[in-house]
């Protein structure tokens, strides 16, 4: 897919909302670090795509995007949350014959195949935010070090406890890292981020916007006046949100057809109106606000 027919996207979401008056949380203030290409100007405000996410980085330019933030499915954590006759833990295996989605199928081949096109499609001195359940960062997370500088690991702590087997589950791991140099925009972030997971929201896996939100703000200088986010494994659009809200372009992608249709339709409502119709309360509460951030 050219950047022309990304733009020409059914659900091409570029509404025009000024973000002059979006607060952000970044305080640190830098020049730009790089002038948009033609390339990057042409990606409308959000745009997300019906494809695998390998075809779709393979038809990004190289060098496009300021910022990957995503959350794959994980065909590996299904395989060992299976319980007794095998029940899988969470509500992942109702709707659409068994599955809500189709899982990334995420062997070691295939899982350098999508590390390589995320490093082709970044800009240099940029990074990566890359989800992972402890199962996948035991398999899979070694290899990102073969394409990317592995920076640190940050534990999402969801502060209420969740479903599991063996100790319940109340953390993901966000692995950070950079292609090239280039700093995170404040020096006292921690490696935890207490952040509520979301009970009973329209898309199994949906994560609060605020966690992509604290990815961007981490990344994102003030200075960069166009950067582009990209999610290529999108859901319900919690990243899309979150790059809206941090003033920054969105482009990404899913094969589920429930995904792109509520993530469009989660975007222009935002777009048109300033409000989230698919998480209307903060997962941040004040108080872990203020120590977080
Ligand atoms: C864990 S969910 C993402 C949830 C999202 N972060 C949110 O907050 O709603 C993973 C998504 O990857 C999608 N997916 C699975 N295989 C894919 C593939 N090969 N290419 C693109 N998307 C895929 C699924 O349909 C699912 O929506």
């Amino acid at each position: 897919m050219s950047l022309d027919s990304l733009k020409a996207l059914e659900g091409s979401l570029d509404h025009g909302l000024p973000f002059a008056n979006q607060e952000s949380r970044s305080l640190h203030i830098a020049p730009p670090l790089h002038e948009p290409t033609p390339e990057v100007r042409a990606i409308p405000k959000a745009s997300i795509a019906q494809q695998d996410v390998l075809l779709f980085l393979r038809a990004l330019p190289g060098e496009s995007v300021d910022l990957i933030v995503t959350d794959p499915a994980y065909s590996g954590m299904n395989q060992h949350l299976l319980l007794g006759k095998g029940r899988i833990v969470g509500n992942y295996q109702e709707k659409e014959g068994n599955r809500w989605f189709e899982e990334f199928h995420d062997t070691p081949e295939n899982y350098g195949q999508f590390l390589s096109e995320c490093r082709r499609v970044l800009k240099n001195d940029r990074h990566l935010f890359l989800m992972f359940d402890s199962f996948s960062m035991l398999s899979l997370g070694a290899l990102v070090r073969d394409f990317f500088n592995v920076k640190n690991i940050i534990t999402w702590d969801k502060v209420n406890i969740g479903m599991g087997h063996y100790f319940r589950r109340q953390t993901e791991f966000i692995l950070f890292a950079s292609k090239g140099k280039r700093p995170v925009t404040r020096r006292d972030i921690p490696d935890i981020w207490k952040i509520k997971r979301l009970h009973r929201a329209s898309y199994p896996t949906q994560k609060p916007v605020e966690l992509f939100e604290a990815m961007i703000a981490s990344s994102k200088a003030e200075g960069d006046t166009d950067f582009v986010v990209c999610d290529p494994f999108v859901g319900s659009g919690s990243a899309a949100i979150a790059a809206l809200r941090q003033g920054s372009r969105f482009v990404g992608c899913d094969t589920s057809e429930k995904a792109v249709s509520l993530s469009r339709k989660r975007v222009k409502a935002f777009l048109k109106t300033g409000i989230d119709i698919e998480q209307e309360k903060p997962a941040f509460d004040e108080a872990i606000q203020k120590k977080f951030w």
